[in-house]
């Protein structure tokens, strides 16, 4: 009883919170991406391991998870491992790839409260068996969940994704299922890993690096762009709503003139 009072009065708090922050909820990003950016640095500033700074932006990923939620966003994409990645020490690779499974030990039970879906996007095939395995649990446990859509990438390349999509159309026109003619950007987006999924509205990078590190070339091509200095394991829930409220200010024109 005393839990539930709890949670009802932070509930409340929260959404308070969220109006004075002065964030307009009829004008919430449908899909907010994140390049996670910093943790390296982080550590570094502090005289630590590398790896003390992505376990640490872990809590940032359940912060920032659930400020998404509250605010009502519908997808929230977080870039956790390139394809280019892999180019590092094997031991920080090593290290990334368990973080998805001491990741859902400890959260999946709240993603699943929540009514979270777990996605995934990038090349499986890549991946350690028990990475995979945290993910696919994950995915099933929240398949029919029906809130916000939590979609890690992983091992994810714009280049090859779109390289992907290329390969599977030409088999396509070869096979005679599509024709060359049928080829427009609609069609394209359905060969993407994110062909269900609307593009970003909103693309958050921490750390203070300004490139998209072959993030989602094709579904950027028209989101807002927002860029903080902090590294991400000190990115708070008040970055997150300051980076929506200044989305909220821009004027998105598509090309057209207003
Ligand atoms: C982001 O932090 C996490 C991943 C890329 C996996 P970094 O590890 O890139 O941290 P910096 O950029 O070296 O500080
Ligand atoms: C981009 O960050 C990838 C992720 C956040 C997962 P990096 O740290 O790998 O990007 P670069 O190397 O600085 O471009
Ligand atoms: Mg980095």
């Amino acid at each position: 009883m005393l839990d539930k009072l709890t949670r009802w009065m932070q509930k409340n708090e929260e959404s308070v919170s969220l109006d004075e922050f002065g964030i307009d909820r009829a004008n919430v990003p449908r899909h907010v991406a994140i390049i996670m950016d910093g943790n390296g640095r982080w550590a570094k500033q502090r005289g630590l391991p590398r790896i003390a700074g992505h376990r640490s932006g872990m809590k940032t990923v359940k912060e920032i998870t659930k400020a998404a939620d509250e605010v009502r966003v519908e997808v929230l994409t977080l870039y956790a491992f390139s394809t280019e990645n892999w180019k590092r020490p094997a031991d920080e690779v090593d290290f990334l790839m368990r973080l998805p499974q001491e990741f859902l030990a400890t959260e999946l039970e709240e993603l699943v409260e929540r009514n979270v879906r777990v996605r995934m996007v990038g090349h499986e095939n890549k991946l350690p068996s028990y990475t995979l395995a945290a993910l696919q649990e994950a995915r099933e446990k929240t398949l029919h969940n029906t809130g916000l859509i939590l979609n890690f990438a992983l091992n994810y390349g714009s280049r090859a994704e779109m390289l992907d999509a290329v390969q599977m159309i030409s088999r396509d026109v070869k096979d005679g299922l599509v024709e060359e003619e049928q080829i427009d950007e609609k069609l394209f987006a359905s060969y993407l890993a994110t062909k269900d999924l609307p593009d970003p509205d909103l693309l958050i990078r921490t750390s203070g690096e300004l490139r998209l590190s072959n993030f989602m070339l094709w579904q950027l091509a028209y989101s807002e762009l927002w860029f903080s200095n902090v590294y991400w394991p000190d990115f708070t829930k008040h970055d997150f709503y300051e980076a929506i409220k200044e989305y909220q200010q821009r004027s998105r024109r598509y090309g057209a003139l207003t």
